[in-house]
C-alpha cells in the first residue's frame, strides 16, 4: 500500500487537479458519496456556471434543458437546476443516485447505464464531467 503524504490544499488547490488518486482510494469514493464530496469540494454553483458559460460558446440557441451523465453525487445537477428548465442526471452506481436524489429531490436522476439510457425526449446540451470509462 502506497504511503499517502499529508495534503496541503492551500497550497496545491482542490484535490481533484492536483493529486492523481490511488485506485483504492477512488474505489472507496464511489462506496461512500461523503467522501466523494470531501475529494472534490468544488462549489457546485460555480461548477455549473462554468459548463453553461462553456456550452454557450458552442450553443447556437438558449440552453434550457441539460443532461448530466455519470452525474456522481449531483454536485452539477443542483447548480444546473438552478438555471435551467429542464435538468436530469443518468448514474449507474445506485449509491451515487441516492445521494444526487437527496441533493436535488426534484430533478429525474435514473440509475442505469449512460450508454443504454433511454430518457424518452432530447436535450440542448449533455454534460459528462470526469472520467467514466477506464
Ligand atoms: C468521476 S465520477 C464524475 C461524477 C460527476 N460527473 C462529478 O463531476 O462529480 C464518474 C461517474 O460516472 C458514473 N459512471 C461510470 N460509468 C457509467 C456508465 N456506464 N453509466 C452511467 N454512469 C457511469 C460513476 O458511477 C460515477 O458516479
Amino acid at each position: 500500500m502506497p504511503r499517502l503524504r499529508r495534503y496541503n490544499r492551500r497550497r496545491h488547490g482542490a484535490m481533484s487537479q492536483a493529486v492523481p488518486m490511488i485506485t483504492g482510494v477512488r474505489n472507496l469514493l464511489y462506496k461512500d458519496p461523503v467522501l466523494y464530496d470531501l475529494a472534490y469540494p468544488d462549489d457546485d454553483e460555480a461548477l455549473a456556471e462554468k459548463c453553461l458559460r462553456r456550452l454557450s460558446c458552442v450553443a447556437s440557441s438558449n440552453i434550457d434543458s441539460v443532461l448530466d451523465l455519470g452525474c456522481g453525487t449531483g454536485r452539477v445537477l443542483a447548480g444546473l437546476a438552478a438555471r435551467c428548465a429542464v435538468v436530469a442526471g443518468v448514474d449507474i452506481n445506485p449509491i451515487m443516485v441516492e445521494a444526487a436524489s437527496q441533493r436535488c429531490p426534484n430533478v429525474p436522476i435514473l440509475a442505469t447505464d449512460l450508454r443504454s439510457a433511454r430518457l424518452g425526449r432530447t436535450f440542448d446540451a449533455i454534460i459528462m464531467l470526469g472520467n467514466h470509462f477506464k
